[in-house]
């Protein structure tokens, strides 16, 4: 089974030809707070566990496309790509998924709100645009579960990209992935704060998916990450319904110190860490024990994402000048 088995199983019963001459769709950047790392499937983008993000309101990427005869135009905040650039092939070959015919060409014009020089992923919010825009242009309206798994088989990340606020994306068992998307949790939390601190905007050396592959294969860590994931995120949904900041703070920075760990145990080792974000580490410690409610995240790269709540503005603001906050439910 390979992803273009799974995307004609998908859109069993869909049209095939457009419904009107441009389709368009935001999906916002999700950030985890426990961690997709390690694929069950590579070619499907199976998870080896589920996992929890919070989306980051209205940073994301705005999709619009439309159809023409001949090859896919991919233009990007602006700027048509060359055709053998890596993110207008990873476009292109997406949309062989849906691609009507060998003929058939797509004009992608796609704009991201995250600030350039963030470092942050574009590939969960690209793909989810993505998807969310191909159901806008051939009027789909598949249901918020076959958007996820369809966003998924673009990149892992991307299926929790389709939903808003906390998501879940449950990993599933079955070979097809069927049973493997993402659902909203119902809880909103108006004073959740997020900062981006940039260490590095430049490409990382291991991107996510070799860097998961290796850990899984060569990590002698990896066997407890499982175990990991299961207590983690169960105390973090717990934290969110309880509107437990600390408990969730807590529990998510050492959920990416953990998924970090993993990957120090490969081989050859991947370490994301730049000298810059272990200063930032130690001085997001020392300014805990002073008393404010500060954690961190990371994911593949060097860039440390805080947690705060919006009482803590004024505190990370004055320590930390050049962080872009963001309230991820506006
Ligand atoms: O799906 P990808 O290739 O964007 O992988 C995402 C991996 C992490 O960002 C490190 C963790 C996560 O859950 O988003």
């Amino acid at each position: 089974l390979n992803k273009a088995d799974v995307a004609r199983q998908l859109l069993t019963g869909c049209a095939t030809s457009p419904a009107k001459t441009r389709g368009e769709a935001f999906a916002p950047s999700n950030i985890a707070l426990c961690k997709y790392w390690g694929k069950r499937d590579d070619d499907l983008n199976l998870p080896m566990t589920s996992s929890v993000s919070i989306s980051l309101g209205d940073l994301g990427t705005r999709t619009a496309l439309s159809m023409a005869e001949g090859a896919d135009t991919v233009t990007l905040n602006g700027e048509v790509l060359a055709r053998d650039s890596t993110f207008a092939l990873g476009v292109s070959r997406f949309l062989d998924l849906v691609r009507p015919h060998r003929a058939a060409g797509f004009r992608v014009e796609t704009v991201n709100s995250i600030p350039t020089a963030a470092g942050l992923a574009s590939s969960a919010s690209g793909f989810a645009a993505l998807a969310l825009a191909l159901d806008d242009l051939f009027g789909w309206r598949l249901d918020p579960k076959r958007l996820s798994i369809l966003a998924r088989l673009g990149s892992g990340s991307a299926a929790r990209s389709v939903l808003k606020g906390f998501v879940e994306w449950r990993a599933g068992d079955s070979p097809d992935g069927m049973d493997s998307f993402a659902e909203a949790l119902p809880e909103r939390w108006p004073d959740f704060r997020i900062g981006l601190l940039t260490v590095s905007s430049r490409p990382k050396a291991v991107g996510s998916r070799e860097a998961m592959r290796r850990t899984r294969e060569t990590s002698a860590l990896y066997h407890v990450w499982p175990a990991i994931v299961e207590r983690d995120l169960a105390l973090i949904k717990e934290a969110v319904s309880a509107r437990d900041f600390d408990r969730l703070g807590r529990t998510a920075e050492s959920n990416a110190l953990n998924m970090h760990a993993t990957s120090l145990g490969a081989w050859p080792p991947v370490l994301f860490w730049l000298p810059e974000s272990v200063a930032l580490m130690h001085r997001i410690w020392a300014l805990r024990e002073d008393g404010p409610a500060v954690y961190f995240t990371m994911d593949a790269g060097p860039n440390i994402k805080l947690l705060f709540l919006a009482a803590e503005t004024a505190v990370v603001k004055s320590l930390f000048p050049e962080v872009h906050i963001i309230a991820p439910f506006g």
